[in-house]
């Protein structure tokens, strides 16, 4: 059975005082039954807060089912690269997940599909599972060049020698950039028209790998279409970015994956 995931991304949001309101009104909504049918149904939950507060959050859910994960890492393993952290640091406080290749990274700081590569294999060799964010823009969309983009994104990863390993554990997420905080979702049908091509294009490279790839959805998921869209075939849980800031709406829609 293909596990459901729901990855919060709290991107450049929070205080101490809101991980520590999150973490307490989380851990209230988590009782044991809810762990017991998160178990059954193959459901994973994980929050990615800004760096400053991966340790806090690590050890104020230590005893739920909700692991931690990080929005970012170098794409080298150490050095004289200030202001950078290594997968290896994310590693050691507890991370199991790395968001890559944001359109918010790819956008705003020039992230390209080389160094995208190059920050996947640095998460792997952390052992930590990198989610590759995969999207097109809204003028790409119109113009119908999703596929192409998508597929030149998928591709970067998947020509390269090591690919093999870099996709070993790796999630996929599917973000329409047209979609992310915009309340603008794609419809399931849209969404899962693009998974499944992206499931298509995996199998053409690997067909074992692309039956087992967890494909998330991302932009503006809340727990009112989440149900929806987890119903359709290819997509795999969600990616979420404003909803996740709140407890009650994560859970909302961690709920719907159970
Ligand atoms: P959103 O963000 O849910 O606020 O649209 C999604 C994301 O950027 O991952």
């Amino acid at each position: 059975m293909q596990t459901t995931y729901i990855v919060g991304n709290w991107k450049m949001h929070g205080d101490q005082t809101m991980v520590h309101h999150f973490c307490q009104q989380l851990k209230a909504l988590t009782d044991k039954k809810l762990t017991d049918k998160a178990h059954q149904s193959h459901s994973q939950g994980v929050v990615c807060p800004p760096f400053p507060y991966l340790a806090m959050m690590q050890e104020a859910l230590a005893e739920t089912s909700i692991a931690v994960g990080a929005q970012n890492c170098a794409a080298y393993p150490q050095g004289a690269y200030t202001g950078e952290v290594s997968a290896a640091m994310l590693k050691s406080l507890g991370c199991e997940f790395v968001i890559l290749g944001h359109s918010e990274r790819r956008q705003l700081f020039a992230e390209d599909n080389a160094v995208i590569a190059e920050k996947c294999h640095q998460a792997q060799q952390a052992k930590l599972r990198p989610i590759l964010c995969l999207g097109e823009t809204l003028a790409q969309q119109q113009q119908g060049k999703t596929q192409e983009i998508i597929k030149n994104q998928l591709n970067s990863i998947l020509l390269l020698e090591n690919a093999p390993q870099l996709m070993q554990n790796a999630l996929l997420a599917y973000e329409p950039i047209w979609a992310i905080g915009t309340g603008k979702t794609a419809t399931p049908e849209q969404a899962q028209d693009v998974h499944r091509f992206i499931r298509e294009e995996v199998a053409e490279y690997d067909q074992h790998l692309a039956h087992r790839l967890p494909i998330l959805y991302g932009g503006s998921v809340k727990p009112d279409n989440a149900q929806a869209l987890f119903r359709m075939p290819d997509i795999n849980g969600a990616l979420i970015g404003g909803a996740s800031l709140s407890a009650k709406d994560f859970m909302g829609i961690y709920q719907c994956s159970l």
